[in-house]
């Protein structure tokens, strides 16, 4: 719920303070470090959501830095700032492990815009959608837990077609784990040290498409003023992940088939393509066959990332992974929240097992989430999971109902986590919904989480 904190080093303490100002100014938290020494002593005591480094933080380089954080805790992702111009450094960034580079002088927007998209990313959440890194919240690498055959079989087939570089399509309903199977892939493939860069096509404006994907040479077009590289190039020998492929502009999808025929990209203004090495890994949620029956999604286009097809169950087919998921995810929210000797009661084990998980696996990861901040005492019950009416389709949102045997303080949580999540953590709009200041809120939240702590 609560963001951690973004760990911002910079040497230079003007450009320190400015970088902070822009991430406060909408909110993020932040905290700063004035050489890279500094950062990796709150590093190995704190737990931050992201950090963002200059190239050469004081005392120790930055990509030292970028290095040692990647060592500790792998999935924290890391933005790298880099003087204008040096865009090699930028791509020896991202291959050693960053999420994304910053150009200075920096927008404020565009910084911005980065490490919201990043933070969504972690999140697991919507928007910018996951992951370079796809990490829990607990920053441990995000297994997928299964008992299911046929879903244990996809997997092996995965890890064996990994190894080739051949192009792979994943479809398969909201919330079935299509990003955490990219990264499975990508972790098993043959470059699994090299950028795993993923691009969700459904959040790309289409004037801006076709440069972050291949990138542009300086003065390019109006408002280049620098030479960028493309998500293709800034591969390198990894992988890019086309997240919602079946959004992609028709223009671009000819594009694209250029580059996966050729294996070559044209930077836009540039004299002479670039060859490309990075595998090619296709995401979506939508039935492609039906898109190109609608002639929404270019038939050759189709037939050449369809090389190696995989289709994720939906949880519902899968019901005997229902309890194993649920425990899985109870002893994952409870450990991150300090609390100990939790279960899962029957009555609400049985509820989960009939529920319909339209929202597949996502649904299941949020409700144990909350009936976890929400239970008092060490045995979820099924109140705690407030599931009730939520069987029609349409989604993980449930009204918000209150039982007889609720506390009022448990009803006040679930009424504060219920609205959090309605306004997707929009803290402002959740404080106007419940009629209660945003201090008054944040006071709360703090109480919750130290009533969490005592609980131990
Ligand atoms: N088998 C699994 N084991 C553990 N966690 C899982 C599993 N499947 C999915 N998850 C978790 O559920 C959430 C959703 O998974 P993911 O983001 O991969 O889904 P998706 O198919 O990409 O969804 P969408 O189409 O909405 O983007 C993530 O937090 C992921 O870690
Ligand atoms: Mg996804």
């Amino acid at each position: 719920m609560q963001l951690p904190p973004i760990l911002v080093v910079d040497e230079k303490p003007d450009m320190l303070s400015a970088l902070c100002d822009a991430l406060d100014s909408v909110g993020f938290p932040v905290e700063q470090a004035a050489s890279g020494s500094e950062a990796l002593d709150r590093f190995k005591t704190t737990r931050y959501s992201l950090v963002i480094t200059d190239e050469t933080a004081a005392g120790i380089s930055g990509l030292p830095v970028l290095t040692s954080i990647k060592k500790i805790s792998p999935q924290v992702p890391v933005i790298v700032t880099t003087a204008n111009g040096s865009v090699q450094n930028a791509v020896e960034a991202m291959q050693a492990g960053a999420s994304d580079y910053v150009l200075k002088p920096f927008s404020v927007k565009d910084l911005q815009k980065t490490v919201s998209k990043i933070i969504g990313r972690t999140k697991g959440g919507d928007g910018g959608r996951n992951p370079s890194i796809v990490a829990g919240r607990s920053g441990a690498i995000k297994q997928i837990i299964t008992e299911d055959s046929a879903l244990k079989k996809m997997l092996a087939l995965a890890r064996e077609v990994a190894a080739s570089n051949a192009t792979v399509l994943i479809q398969g309903e909201s919330g079935t784990g299509k990003e955490l199977l990219a990264a499975h892939i990508h972790r098993h493939s043959r470059n699994p040290q090299a950028p795993y860069v993923a691009v969700n096509c459904a959040a790309l404006p289409d004037t801006l498409a076709e440069s972050e994907l291949f990138g542009h040479e300086k003065g390019a077009f109006t408002g280049a003023a620098g030479r960028k590289i493309g998500k293709f190039e800034l591969a390198g020998p990894g992988t890019v992940v086309l997240d919602e492929i079946s959004e992609m502009s028709m223009p671009l999808q000819a594009k694209l088939l250029r580059v996966l025929q050729e294996k070559e990209i044209d930077r836009i203004g540039g004299t002479k393509p670039v060859p490309v090495d990075a595998r090619v890994i296709a995401i979506s949620n939508r039935d492609l066959k039906e898109a190109v029956a609608e002639g929404k999604f270019r038939q050759d286009l189709y037939y050449r990332i369809n090389v190696i097809p995989f289709r994720l169950p939906p949880l519902r087919e899968r019901k005997g992974d229902i309890a194993l998921l649920a425990e899985y995810f109870m002893e994952q929210y409870s450990q991150l929240n300090g609390k100990q000797n939790m279960r899962i009661g029957d009555a609400a084990m049985k509820m989960l097992a009939s529920h319909p998980w339209y929202g597949n696996v996502r649904e299941l990861e949020n409700t144990m989430e909350r009936a976890v901040l929400i239970c008092n005492q060490d045995v979820i019950a099924p109140h705690h999971l407030m599931l009730d009416g939520s069987c029609e389709h349409g989604g993980d949102r449930e009204p918000f109902t209150a039982k007889t045997g609720w506390t009022v303080r448990e009803m006040e949580k679930s009424l504060i986590f219920h609205t959090l999540e309605e306004v997707e953590d929009n803290r402002t709009r959740a404080a106007e919904l419940l009629g209660i200041s945003v201090r008054t809120l944040r006071n709360k939240l703090r109480e919750y989480k130290e009533e969490l702590g005592e609980a131990k």
